[in-house]
């Protein structure tokens, strides 16, 4: 049987098929765009994100035999406000989950409410980027809009809903609303009324590998397939990813390099940090998880490489770069300001450090490292949690650089164990699929089938020691700019 993932990202739709043996078969992807309509803003439209999404299905299986597709999943991008109206039309734009328009909400919700009261009813606080702030949003800047709103859901969930006709959504993607009691997987009562909404206009929430229906007869018509194919709920990109390089289970990690840069820890217990700094979410596996969130990872390296070197050929920019843990530039990578562990939606990026004889391959060179410190931060708050880390599974574009695993392994002084495909939450999406259709007892069943290492990069002492120097100067630098951001 075949099985499709969709991975809902941000710069595109990246689609994957997968047979039984978890073989990868075709892998498709589409690009849509992003809309920043004002500093700080970021939005997309969810119709350009369905029409991609069945034009990428349409290429992925053209040349499969169309009867063997049996399941369908999702890994989507977070957080993102997606409302309909009595009709299921949307009713704006979506705002994403890298949108910084929240800063009083996200201050009135952890400042009025008050901090404790958010993570005791949803084991989080507010973050910019988390729906509930853009609900409050729109209630306070659109109330028109507002009122309107029937239905709110997050961007996957637009797409399992045009597949099925089902208001859906998972355990792992309803824990970045702050408004899910992450701990009992419900709605929280407390936080709709705090928002001003009924749980009437939540979706019904899913295990990531339920089934929520089967497809449309007119969507099974328009794709060749057959009626039964079923449809997961699927998870947020970060728990899918984690399926799909097999963090599962206890005490996994994995680091995902995309547009955005995470570090995800699983664990079979429920936990919170004292500050709230790491998010505490469902897993798709059934369990939780631990994870740190930064807005600008790959999109870093991207917006160095294209707009400003003005290059496509990264691989040729990173290959005079040689001497690791030496660089005397400093990059801070908060381009769409920052999440984890400093929940900044006015911090900017900055360039430190350069000299007369700084060349630009130093200057890609400090914008990979910004990403890894970055991602450090984020792994520091774990360790003081008690939290002991010898490996992480890496994924995501940036994924690709043999040269950004090496400094990440270093950086983060863990073994980065590369999967066989960086594919993550299309991958992921396409295991949580098979579960449901019953091809696999459980998501951990399959990760372990399926999930291959092919390669694994050691930190090197001695590396280590200078990007530990490097590291504590690093952490200097945004106490020391923050006033300058406001
Ligand atoms: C996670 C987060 C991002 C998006 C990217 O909290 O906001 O990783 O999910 O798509």
């Amino acid at each position: 049987m075949f099985y499709i993932g969709i991975d809902l990202g941000t710069s595109a739709v990246k689609l994957l098929l997968m047979d039984s043996e978890g073989k990868i078969v075709n892998i498709v992807s589409r690009e849509y765009p992003l809309y920043f309509p004002h500093p700080g803003w970021s939005e997309q439209k969810p119709q350009d994100w369905y029409e991609q999404t069945i034009l990428g299905i349409e290429e992925l299986i053209q040349d499969v035999d169309k009867s063997q597709v049996a399941g369908i999943s999702f890994g989507g991008q977070m957080h993102g406000l997606v409302i309909l109206d009595e009709d299921d039309n949307v009713i704006r734009p979506a705002i994403l989950w890298n949108d910084g328009r929240t800063g009083e909400e996200t201050e009135y919700l952890n400042n009025v409410i008050g901090k404790e009261k958010l993570s005791a009813y949803t084991a989080n606080i507010a973050f910019a980027g988390f729906t509930a702030p853009k609900l409050l949003w729109v209630k306070n800047k659109e109330p028109e809009n507002f009122a309107r709103i029937a239905k709110i859901m997050l961007p996957k969930d637009y797409i399992a809903y045009k597949l099925t006709g089902v208001h859906c959504t998972d355990v792992s993607d309803a824990s970045g609303m702050l408004l899910f009691d992450v701990r009992n997987r419900r709605w929280s009562q407390e936080m709709c009324d705090i928002c001003g909404i009924q749980v009437s206009q939540l979706a019904k929430c899913y295990e990531s590998y339920e089934a929520v229906g089967t497809v449309l007869p007119e969507v099974a018509a328009r794709l060749g397939i057959s009626q039964s194919v079923k449809v997961a709920a699927g998870a947020g990109d970060n728990a899918a990813a984690a399926v799909g390089t097999g963090t599962v289970g206890d005490n996994m990690c994995n680091i995902s390099l995309g547009t955005s840069g995470t570090i995800f820890i699983s664990s079979k217990q429920f936990g919170v940090d004292r500050y709230n700094a790491l998010h505490s979410f469902a897993h798709a596996d059934g369990s939780y998880h631990l994870m740190g969130c930064m807005l600008s990872a790959a999109s870093c390296n991207k917006w160095w490489m294209d707009e400003i070197v003005g290059t496509k050929d990264y691989a040729a920019e990173q290959q005079p770069i040689e001497k690791l843990g030496e660089n005397h530039v400093f990059f801070l990578p908060y381009l769409m300001g920052e999440r984890s562990p400093h929940n900044d939606p006015e911090a900017r990026a900055v360039f430190l450090g350069m000299s007369m004889d700084t060349t630009r391959a130093d200057m890609t060179q400090a914008v990979l490292e910004g990403v890894a410190f970055a991602l450090r931060d984020s792994l520091e708050v774990a360790k003081s949690l008690g939290i002991e880390l010898k490996s992480t599974k890496i994924c995501g574009g940036g994924a690709k650089s043999p040269l950004w695993k090496k400094i990440v392994a270093n950086v983060l002084n863990l073994r980065v164990e590369v999967p066989e495909s960086e594919e993550g939450p299309s991958m992921g999406g396409a295991m949580l699929a098979a579960v449901a259709c019953g091809e696999y007892a459980n998501v951990e069943e399959i990760a372990a089938k399926v999930v291959k290492v092919v390669e694994t990069v050691e930190p090197e002492a001695e590396l280590v020691a200078k990007y530990e120097e490097r590291y504590q100067q690093f952490k200097r630098i945004y106490p020391a700019c923050k006033p300058l951001f406001r």
